[in-house]
């Protein structure tokens, strides 16, 4: 029975299966810089603009600028590993499918859904700071909203009150997402480059007002800076260096995205050489950005002050440039909407790719008869993100997304060292540097990160871990093709 759990398929099946034509075949036409603005168009999102406010308030203060830079090399070492699997294996299923090749069953069933957890969580963290944007927006325009955009629910369990505020921004956003998933993607290319353009220019606007602010009132930045790293309160993660390993940990989130190049190998021109290209250049170009907004706000303002829903715009606002203050606002509700795009369809990619495997329900890689997309898992996907955007705090939903991409991370970094050593003399276009030093540099900083974050998101983690042993167990088992094929091989 162990060896079927660690059943591999096989490389040479996965590339036939790529190049397999009919619907499956997509069109290569990414070229490198295509494959920076898809990295870039994934990466910025809630995470800078929201996550840096409330991390620094709540966990590091202005050592935040520690943080990002501890979380991006940390990626950076992932990101390595991540270009040498996406040069070999130039395929659409991203870690999910490395794992398969390398590890086995059990750890790419892992990995799969821990990357759901990624996607279907992330999309809701970001549809909470998206929703926190609208907000700033309607307050910018002093306007009255003729409805409360979060009521309070009350529910009675076993006779206690529970009560909870619903975000209905957040849920409406996704809803909305979800629908024109499912009425077809090609339209949605276009605004995704446009939601990139946005984006980047609104956070060069902020450097470039923050810096030009910082250059005349060098004193008021000072005085925000200090104390740079504020003395740990007595608990583990609020303030001093575990509140820096900690803010680390949530901020994370911020670098979540540069994978999801990976998921564009098929579609990549030269996979080989431009994957790695794609991957690492999307990365080292956000993490640049992220330690400029992350050092400029803190100057700005005080951490103290930063735990809001737009801290970005609170930032431009002491600045006193009102037209910064909107820009800020649109150009953070464009892109935080192409992120909530990206997410809910890789998350369909990757639970299609593990239908197709037979490893889920064959239901899920059903197509919509006239629009030819996976609708019936994009609604219950849709639909969950849209639950967990209405009822749950942002900083509880990143910490979840960063559990579950570090442990994906941490088994794409274990596999390049495995499968070096299994299969030195594989054709490897892009080779991770130092093996194993740097996979496992990648696999110590993901743990670290891990191991700084809260209990209820450990909690989260390890139910949303037990319920995916559940479905392995008592259906993906059974119904596996590779599993099948082995069996039918007589191995
Ligand atoms: N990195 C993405 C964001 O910050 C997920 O929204």
């Amino acid at each position: 029975m162990a060896s079927k759990l660690f059943a591999t398929k096989p490389i040479k099946t996965i590339m036939a299966e790529a190049e397999g034509g009919g619907e499956h075949t997509l069109k290569r036409a990414l070229g490198p810089v295509n494959l920076v603005t898809l990295g870039i168009g994934a990466i910025i999102g809630a995470g800078i603009f929201v996550l840096t406010g409330t991390a620094a308030a709540q966990f590091a203060g202005p050592a935040i600028v520690i943080s990002y830079i501890i979380a991006g090399i940390g990626c950076v070492f992932a990101g390595l590993c991540y270009a040498e699997f996406a040069s070999m294996m130039p395929i659409a299923g991203s870690a999910y499918t490395y794992g398969y090749a390398t590890m086995g069953e059990l750890v790419a069933w892992i990995i799969g859904w821990a990357l759901v957890l990624e996607y279907a969580f992330g999309a809701a963290t970001v549809a909470v700071g998206w929703s926190g944007f609208v907000k700033s927006l309607v307050g910018f325009f002093g306007t009255q909203l003729p409805f409360n955009p979060t009521p309070s629910l009350s529910l009675v369990v076993f006779g206690h009150t529970l009560s909870a505020q619903v975000d209905i921004f957040a849920m409406v956003a996704l809803v909305a997402i979800t629908i024109i998933l499912v009425v077809g993607v090609r339209e949605s290319a276009n605004f995704t480059s446009a939601a990139v353009m946005i984006k980047v220019s609104v956070v060069l606007m902020f450097i470039g007002l923050a810096a030009v602010f910082a250059f005349g009132h060098w004193q008021h930045m000072l005085t925000n800076w200090h104390p740079f790293i504020p003395k740990n309160t007595g608990h583990f993660g609020q303030y001093g260096w575990s509140g820096i390993m900690r803010g680390a940990g949530v901020v994370f989130f911020a670098y979540i995205g540069f994978d999801a190049v990976s998921t564009a190998a098929q579609e990549a021109k030269n996979p080989q050489k431009d994957m790695p290209f794609g991957i690492l250049g999307s990365l080292v170009i956000c993490t640049v950005l992220y330690i400029f907004v992350a050092g400029l706000l803190t100057g700005l303002k005080s951490y103290t002050t930063l735990n809001v829903a737009a801290p970005v715009a609170d930032g431009a606002a002491e600045i006193g440039v009102q037209w910064g203050v909107l820009l800020i606002d649109l150009g953070a509700i464009a892109g935080l909407a192409s992120v909530m795009l990206v997410m809910l369809l890789g998350q369909t990619r990757v639970l299609y790719t593990m239908s197709r495997d037979g490893l889920l329900w064959s239901w899920i890689g059903k197509l919509h008869p006239r629009f030819c997309t996976p609708y019936l898992i994009t609604i219950v996907m849709g639909a969950f993100a849209a639950f967990l955007a209405a009822f749950f705090p942002i900083t509880l939903l990143g910490e979840l997304v960063s559990l579950g991409t570090l442990l994906a991370f941490t088994i794409v970094c274990l596999g390049v060292w495995v499968m070096r050593v299994k299969q030195p003399d594989l054709k490897r276009p892009f080779r991770t540097p130092l093996v194993p030093v740097v996979p496992i540099c990648g696999m110590i900083v993901s743990v670290a990160l891990m191991v700084s974050l809260d209990a209820p998101a450990w909690i989260g983690f390890g139910s949303w871990l037990i319920v995916g042993q559940i479905i392995y167990f008592s259906y993906s088992r059974k119904h596996s093709k590779v599993q099948k094929l082995a069996a039918a091989a007589g191995d």
